[in-house]
């Protein structure tokens, strides 16, 4: 197993470009299994939940051929059985795309459960919603859903509460089915905008992505293309957070500013300075920075997916911050660890209350998801002594290069293998 090994307390310096977003990525991998040609993707990160959804493909009989570390050409016309390996599903929470991408090709799927990140309960009650209004009929057995339609006809769809995933998978559904469908109360996360942009770029007709209404005329075919995949929000509003909370200055190159606004403003209400550029940021902090309070919200809100780190960046603010998040149970899970820095936090509910210490201390530490170990690291550049990150894998589902990228910004971080007795068989 490897960790993380940090001395912390030094300010981040210098420029970092940021990859391409996991979250858009395994929507557009997924997507392929719709194409009637094959497609090249550009920009695709290389992190360990995007080799697990083109391990997925491969699996089914796709023909993958890796270009270069970033761009992968697929062709999923050898794909003849719609049926998703447990193990591998098990591995990602994108797994839940080939529902949608297999049942709109084959009018059929046999998909585990997914797995990915654990937040807490996961239900997909949403998605098999939007797949009956469709036309499909829905099993579920031994953890294995099983999705069967003789055929898809468009429909209206209104979701009873906001979900990227489902509305993915309505989109994915519904791209070539019969006639139109209309999905209300949508999702309008930056992923969403870029999947349609690659369907309606291999000739889907899809309109309003990016609102709550989006409307979707079914098409025949799909042909082949060459897409670049949008750069990953969350992992540009890390490092924007990891510069501020080390008191550090960094541009951030290589994003969209405009799907950064609900980062770059509370960052700005903490007392950093973000100034944007068309495709970079500029984030630098000096003194203490302020205490500040926030709800995380779906699209365009403060993303659930930047509240550990911001929270962490919180721990050493003057006064009481109070962070709310209600999109997951288990989003405050990193707080048991975050409090061995000596980090005052207390969580009720869904809400953490952060009392500001004057500084945090190195500790030895393990990530228990994705968001949970970034911020750990940032407590980790933050805290005055050494500290250890163990279980990195969850980073790496979700990270590319981040302690390369760290170290690049003058961190001083190391990768290291350890033994762990608690995860041997006796
Ligand atoms: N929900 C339901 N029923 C459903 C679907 C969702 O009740 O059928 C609930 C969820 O339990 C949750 C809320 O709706 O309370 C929102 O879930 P959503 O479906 O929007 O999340 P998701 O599609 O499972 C994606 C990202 C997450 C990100 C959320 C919210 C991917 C692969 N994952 O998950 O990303 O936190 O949207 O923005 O796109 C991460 O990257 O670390 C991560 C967890």
């Amino acid at each position: 197993m490897e960790k993380f090994i940090i001395k912390g307390g030094k300010p981040l310096h210098g420029e970092v470009v940021i990859s391409g977003a996991k979250n858009a990525a395994v929507a557009v991998v997924a997507a392929t299994i719709l194409s009637d040609q094959p497609c090249v993707l550009e920009n695709v990160p290389e992190i360990r939940d995007i080799n697990a959804c083109v391990k997925i493909l491969y699996e089914m009989g796709a023909s993958i051929k890796i270009i270069d570390k970033n761009t992968i050409r697929i062709d999923t016309r050898g794909i003849t059985d719609p049926v998703v390996p447990y193990e591998l599903a098990r591995a990602c929470r994108g797994s839940s795309y080939f529902l949608g991408t297999l049942l709109g090709r084959f009018h059929k799927a046999d998909v585990p459960m997914p797995g990915g990140c654990d937040l807490g309960d996961r239900p997909i009650d949403q998605h098999l919603k939007a797949f009956n209004i469709l036309g499909a009929t829905h099993t579920i057995d031994g953890g294995v859903v099983s999705l069967r339609a003789d055929s898809l006809v468009g429909s209206q769809i209104y979701f009873d509460i906001v979900t990227v995933g489902g509305t993915i998978n309505a989109m994915f559904a519904a791209v070539k089915a019969d006639g139109l469908t209309v999905i209300e109360n949508a999702a309008k996360e930056p992923q969403i905008v870029d999947l349609a942009n690659f369907l309606n770029s291999m000739g889907a007709d899809i309109m309003g992505a990016g609102t709550d209404v989006i409307k979707i005329r079914g098409v025949k075919y799909l042909k082949g293309v060459t897409y670049g995949i949008i750069p990953d929000p969350i992992e540009a509003g890390t490092y924007m957070v990891a510069a501020a909370a080390t008191k550090g200055d960094v541009v951030i190159k290589g994003v969209i500013p405009k799907h950064l606004e609900s980062i770059t403003d509370k960052l700005r209400k903490a007392g950093a300075t973000v100034e944007e550029f068309d495709e970079a940021i500029h984030v630098k902090a000096e003194g203490r920075l302020m205490k500040t309070s926030f709800k995380t919200m779906p699209h365009p809100g403060f993303p659930t997916d930047m509240q550990p780190q911001f929270s962490t960046m919180l721990s050493t603010a003057d006064g009481v911050s109070v962070v709310t998040d209600s999109i997951f149970d288990n989003r405050f899970r990193y707080v048991n660890e975050l409090r061995r820095f000596g980090a005052e936090v207390t969580v009720e509910g869904t809400t953490a209350v952060i009392q500001g210490v004057d500084e945090l201390k190195g500790a030895t530490v393990k990530a228990t998801d994705l968001r949970a170990g970034a911020a750990l690291v940032i407590a980790g550049l933050m805290a005055n002594g050494t500290t250890v990150v163990e279980d990195i894998y969850h980073i790496e589902r979700g990270y590319e290069n981040i302690d390369d990228k760290l170290r690049a910004l003058g961190a001083d971080i190391e990768r290291v293998n350890y033994y762990d007795k608690s995860r041997m068989a006796v």
